[in-house]
């Protein structure tokens, strides 16, 4: 096991350039499943995550070549249909072979991925929506067993906004007979992503962005090139990292308007923001104003850049208050930030978070993705040595995370563990 050895208290400096969004590769990897031509996808980020979408695919009999960010798959030949919990426990996202499955074979077989660390993760709102597209539905031994001898379009509410279940049903419909109509559907920007790359395969689904996403169905997809969107949750993070080293970056690659309310909270904490193009340029402060957040469904705050914020508020000069309204567990960086000095307290689904002059570099242990990019950033502005372990969780999210910071004047190197 690797871990990542910072020495902090220096400021950033010069251009990172963004890679594609890990939340759009990887349902647009599973919907390549809905043709028999060959997709190629451009922009992947190099990512642990990827990597196990691709060997899902490989299992399910695709081909899959990656090279240099660009993914060649044939999905000609599928000859099985079983997804293994040994895959699905690694990656959730796992599930979304359910919906591209169903969509074209009208089966599957797929492990239930079981609890996460952040939160328990049902996937009931994907279930029924199968239910309604006309799948009948097993649950036995672990795994999601479904079968159907048509799919017809239908009207699906969820009564949660879900960015999993609008993807699985979105692919579970593209194919089926008539009209499907998502009510209160995601609209985060990987949602649309997902549903331009399949509208440029020959599928016909409009609304995309909006809570309401309509999809005719259509009788087969084609194959195509498509560039996958740049991530917004890697911009965000590194947006943070110059305010929270009081730096000035610029982000290259840029997803200019998917980061509004990330960019709103950051002017409000006395962050400077210019915007060109697809470049955004950021100056940090010394000590950022306490400002609250809470996380909603896009577009509202992300609850994937909220350990990060926490992190940023650890140095404000008051006190903010941070409300986690979609992972009820997703709180595990405190207790590690609280280790380099910072002054948070857990009540429920809430933080509050008392702004300290500075935090110490410590040993940390990264519990998720997004703790762990919420410890390298406290690890830059930190005086002294952090050592953080784990980050192979990192390594499911962030592409070159250590080398694009190291670029930018951080002192980062990554070395492997002693057991
Ligand atoms: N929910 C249900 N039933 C369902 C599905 C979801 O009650 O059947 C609830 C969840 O418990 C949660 C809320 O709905 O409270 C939202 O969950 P959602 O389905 O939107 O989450 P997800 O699709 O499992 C994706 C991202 C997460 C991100 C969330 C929210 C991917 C691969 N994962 O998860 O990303 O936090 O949306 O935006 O896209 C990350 O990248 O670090 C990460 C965890």
């Amino acid at each position: 096991m690797d871990k990542i050895i910072i020495e902090g208290g220096r400021k950033l400096k010069g251009d990172v350039t963004i890679s594609g969004s890990k939340n759009a590769a990887l349902p647009i990897i599973a919907a390549t499943l809905l043709t028999d031509k060959e997709c190629i996808i451009d922009n992947v980020p190099f990512l642990k995550d990827v990597e196990v979408m691709n060997k899902l695919i490989n299992i399910l009999g695709g081909k899959v070549e990656f090279e240099k960010n660009k993914l060649c798959i044939n999905n000609k030949e599928i000859n099985k249909f079983k997804a293994p919990y040994e895959l699905l426990k690694t990656m959730r996202a796992g599930v979304y072979v359910m919906g591209a499955l169903l969509g074209r074979y009208k089966k599957f077989e797929v492990a239930l991925p079981g609890g996460c660390v952040i939160g328990e993760r049902p996937i009931n709102l994907h279930i029924n929506g199968f239910k309604k597209l006309g799948a009948k539905i097993n649950i036995e031994h672990g795994y999601v067993k479904a079968r159907a001898k048509k799919l017809r379009g239908t009207e699906i509410y969820l009564d949660v906004v879900s960015v999993g279940a609008t993807i699985n049903i979105m692919m579970a419909s593209v194919l089926a007979e008539g009209v499907t109509i998502i009510k209160n559907a995601a609209c985060e920007p990987h949602v649309v992503d997902l549903g331009n790359f399949l509208n440029k395969i020959g599928a016909r689904i409009s609304g995309l962005g909006t809570r309401e996403i309509i999809i005719e169905g259509v009788q087969k997809l084609n194959g195509g090139n498509y560039k996958i969107i740049s991530d917004y949750i890697e911009a965000g993070t590194f947006m943070v990292a110059a305010g929270i080293t009081n730096s000035k970056i610029t982000l290259q690659n840029a997803p200019i308007g998917d980061l509004e309310a990330v960019e709103d909270k950051l002017k409000k904490a006395g962050c400077r923001i210019d915007k060109k193009e697809n470049e955004i340029t950021i100056y940090g402060v010394d000590r950022p104003n306490g400002v609250d957040i809470e996380t909603l469904p896009y577009p509202g705050f992300p609850t994937d850049m909220q350990a990060q914020w926490t992190a940023f508020m650890s140095i404000s000069s008051g006190t903010s208050v941070i409300r986690e309204t979609i992972w009820e567990k997703r709180f595990m960086h405190v207790p590690e930030l609280n280790r380099m000095g910072a002054d948070i307290l857990v009540k429920g689904n809430t933080a509050i978070v008392k702004g300290v002059k500075n935090l110490s570099g410590a040993q940390v242990m990264v519990s998720d993705l997004r703790a762990g990019a919420s410890l390298v950033l406290a690890g830059l502005r930190a005086t002294g040595k952090t050592e953080i372990s784990r980050v192979y969780h990192l390594d499911r999210g962030y592409e070159k995370i250590e080398e694009k910071l190291e670029k930018l004047g951080a002192r980062i190197k990554r070395s492997k563990e002693n057991r």
